[in-house]
């Protein structure tokens, strides 16, 4: 006995002979309606054949206990235990018991994942939630904003786009603080983005404020999770997160290490001297004018950039990617950069669930490391799902070591005018 299905009857020629005790699936026996496909049944009468498929026969496996008849969803008819509806693939069709099983241990498996949360729905926060969704480590994003329906709407938007994009993560959107029960990550994006003419220092006054009342609403209701800050000024506002939830320093780290090293790695390839992702270079300091990229460290497929880029160019591109987020925002004339830094902080974020993440730089507290004052500053780091793992030791040159050390004051002063 064979089940002969819509594809045995979409490779038909006009005519599909059957044995006597095959079975004929509702749906294929629509479908050789609509393709005027003949079903003939061998040693029945041709019109009784595709008129009366034979329903499928009730399976039960293995250990699958049946449940109790139940009424169907939508016609009110009532099904028996175990048995395989012929409509199976129908909108509202009853669901057999096999498959309940097969969905209950997806839900299980879904509710294992870590979830995370993003603070403000706006242009970074929106993309970060949607590219965390996107890899489907979690089992739920939540997007907070304190705009009603704006964290909502744009949730309910992603996750219109879940199964075109093929992504399982659930995206849920609110307005309260209290919606990160559960959460093992966060990230902070609230807070005002700089426009034309602004420093990212300009911002400090606004959105301490904000990063200050977030804290709060942080360390009650997700008081086990890492904390990854977006907002600017990085520093500043990584040191207040920290200070405010009373996290421990391995668990408030800020993104810029890994965006200041991308938009470097980008710029660099604008040179056709490799892709992108085959520069190597790390950004460290500060996200700002104390910005240092060690160029004895940076290579272009293997290869060191000081041999394959005059001096002068390689300065003047450190430069264009230290004021890169303003070259930005006085394009776009309102707003700054999303889309690189959404990414950056999603992916620092991903690579602590994965575990064994690479070297990155990311904005952490020195604690003495490379000799530099004892502040939040961008270093090389190993991430884990508790968030810093480590610190790791580079071998800079005098000039590099020295330019990270006046980083650091320069960064330790701003923090201490902070009060
Ligand atoms: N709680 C939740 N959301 C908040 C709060 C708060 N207390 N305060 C402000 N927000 C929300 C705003 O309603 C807004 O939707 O933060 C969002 C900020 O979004 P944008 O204005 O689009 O700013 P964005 O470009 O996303 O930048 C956010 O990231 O890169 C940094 O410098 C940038 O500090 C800025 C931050």
């Amino acid at each position: 006995m064979s089940v002969i299905s819509v594809s045995d009857v979409e490779k038909a020629n006009g005519v599909l002979v059957i044995a006597a005790r095959d079975v004929l699936t509702p749906l294929a026996a629509d479908r050789a309606k609509e393709l005027n496909v003949r079903i003939e049944r061998a040693g029945v009468a041709k019109e009784a054949a595709a008129q009366a498929p034979l329903p499928l026969r009730p399976i039960v496996q293995g250990s699958v206990k049946p449940t109790p008849a139940t009424k169907s969803p939508v016609g009110g008819n009532s099904i028996q235990p175990g048995a395989l509806s012929g409509a199976l693939y129908r909108r509202g069709a009853p669901v057999p018991t096999k498959m309940r099983v097969r969905d209950n241990l997806e839900d299980a498996a879904q509710e294992n994942r870590p979830r995370a949360a993003v603070i403000g729905a706006g242009h970074v926060g929106a993309m970060t939630a949607l590219r965390l969704a996107e890899t489907s480590l979690f089992s739920r994003v939540v997007l907070v904003d304190i705009i009603p329906g704006l964290a909502a709407g744009l949730a309910l938007d992603m996750w219109h786009s879940a199964g075109l994009r093929g992504f399982t993560t659930r995206i849920e959107g609110s307005t309260e603080l209290s919606a990160l029960e559960g959460v093992s990550y966060v990230v902070m994006t609230a807070g005002r983005p700089r426009q034309p003419g602004m420093s990212r220092t300009d911002l400090t006054g606004v959105n301490a404020e904000i990063v200050g009342g977030v804290a709060d609403g942080i360390r009650r209701h997700a008081p086990n999770s890492v904390v990854v800050v977006v907002t600017n000024p990085l520093e500043e506002m990584t040191h207040l997160m920290a200070k405010r939830t009373g996290f421990p320093s391995n668990r408030v780290i800020g993104m810029a290490g890994v965006l200041d090293s991308a938009r470097f790695c980008s710029l660099i390839a604008l040179e056709r001297v490799a892709k992108p992702q085959d520069v190597n270079a790390i950004a460290l300091g500060s996200h700002g004018a104390e910005m240092v990229i060690p160029l004895s460290l940076a290579t272009a497929n293997g290869r060191p950039l000081e041999e394959l880029i005059a001096k002068d160019r390689l300065a003047a591109i450190v430069e264009r990617a230290r004021d890169s987020g303003a070259e930005v925002v006085k394009l776009l004339q309102k707003g700054s950069a999303y889309f690189s830094p959404a990414e950056s902080a999603a992916s620092m974020v991903a690579a602590m669930v994965r575990g064994g993440s690479s070297l990155i730089a990311a904005c952490v507290q020195s604690g003495g490391a490379y000799g530099v004052a004892d502040t939040r500053i961008g270093l090389p780091v190993r991430l884990d799902a508790n968030g810093v793992k480590e610190i790791v030791k580079l071998p800079l040159r005098p000039d590099e070591q020295a330019a990270l050390a006046e980083a650091a004051r320069s960064i330790a002063k701003r923090i201490s005018e902070l009060g």
